[in-house]
């Protein structure tokens, strides 16, 4: 890699241009530590959480990559206290909505994975239309919701069961995830310092390289992505190799 130059939109390009990265997952932390440092209540970090998400979509399809895939929600998460988790399925359900008038402009392919049978019909007859809208465009976006990565293993099992299989192979198990037919994530972002997957793509992330930064979601900015991007290309995926 030149050194002489930094972390940049056009050092990203140029390095995604090359091959090697075109799938990010982002597990977006940090949204009720933000809204903390300001005394503000926790939602707060959720809605600016929201914008920073678009924000960044925007920015990952300019700079080449194909698919990104984002951890909104985790089996998990609806242990929170109610008023916050009805906060961020607000924001979410806002998003559908968004998504459903901008779906010809932004050239967004929306995928949800996770369990939708937990959300009722009216969210997922909107979630439907919304895949099926977009169906054609080009940048993947996969909106983890409702997502966990043993409950996503645990469905795929039962799928395959029910289809008559008494043995499996990798491959029966890959097409039977939410992500049938997706490449693995190449790189893992987690932003707000935490250094773990929290139940999110287990699968999928076998060979991922993982990244942590310290900035917390709603403060994540295009420079952020220039840099995990830049620390990527400095890896050496060995795949077990030598
Ligand atoms: C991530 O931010 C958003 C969701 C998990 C929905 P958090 O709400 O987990 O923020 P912290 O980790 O409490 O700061
Ligand atoms: C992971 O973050 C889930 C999402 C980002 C949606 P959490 O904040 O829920 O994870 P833990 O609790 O720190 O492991
Ligand atoms: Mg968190």
């Amino acid at each position: 890699m030149d050194n002489t130059k930094t972390a940049g939109k056009q050092q990203s390009i140029e390095l995604i241009s090359r091959g090697g990265l075109s799938h990010i997952a982002f597990i977006m932390d940090g949204n009720g530590r933000w809204a903390e440092k300001r005394g503000m209540p926790r939602r707060f970090g959720h809605s600016y959480g929201a914008a920073a998400f678009k924000k960044i979509i925007r920015y990952c399809g300019d700079i080449g990559l194909k698919t990104v895939t984002v951890y909104a929600f985790s089996t998990e998460n609806w242990n929170r206290p109610e008023a916050e988790v009805n906060s961020i399925i607000k924001l979410l359900s806002d998003y559908i909505d968004e998504c459903e008038k901008s779906a010809d402009k932004e050239n967004l392919r929306v995928r949800f994975i996770g369990d939708k049978e937990r959300f009722d019909e009216n969210f997922r007859t909107r979630m439907a239309r919304i895949e099926e809208k977009t169906s054609q465009n080009g940048l993947s976006l996969n909106v983890a919701l409702n997502y966990g990565g043993r409950a996503e293993l645990t469905h795929a099992f039962n799928t395959l069961i029910k289809e008559g299989k008494t043995e499996v192979t990798e491959d029966d198990i890959s097409s039977a995830l939410y992500t049938a037919g997706q490449q693995d994530p190449d790189l893992i972002v987690r932003t707000a310092g935490e250094m773990r997957l929290s139940n999110f793509l287990l699968w999928q992330a076998a060979y991922s390289e993982f990244y942590s930064t310290d900035v917390l979601w709603p403060d994540m900015s295009e420079h952020d992505i220039d840099l995990a991007v830049e620390n990527f290309y400095k890896r050496k995926r060995r795949f077990g190799k030598v």
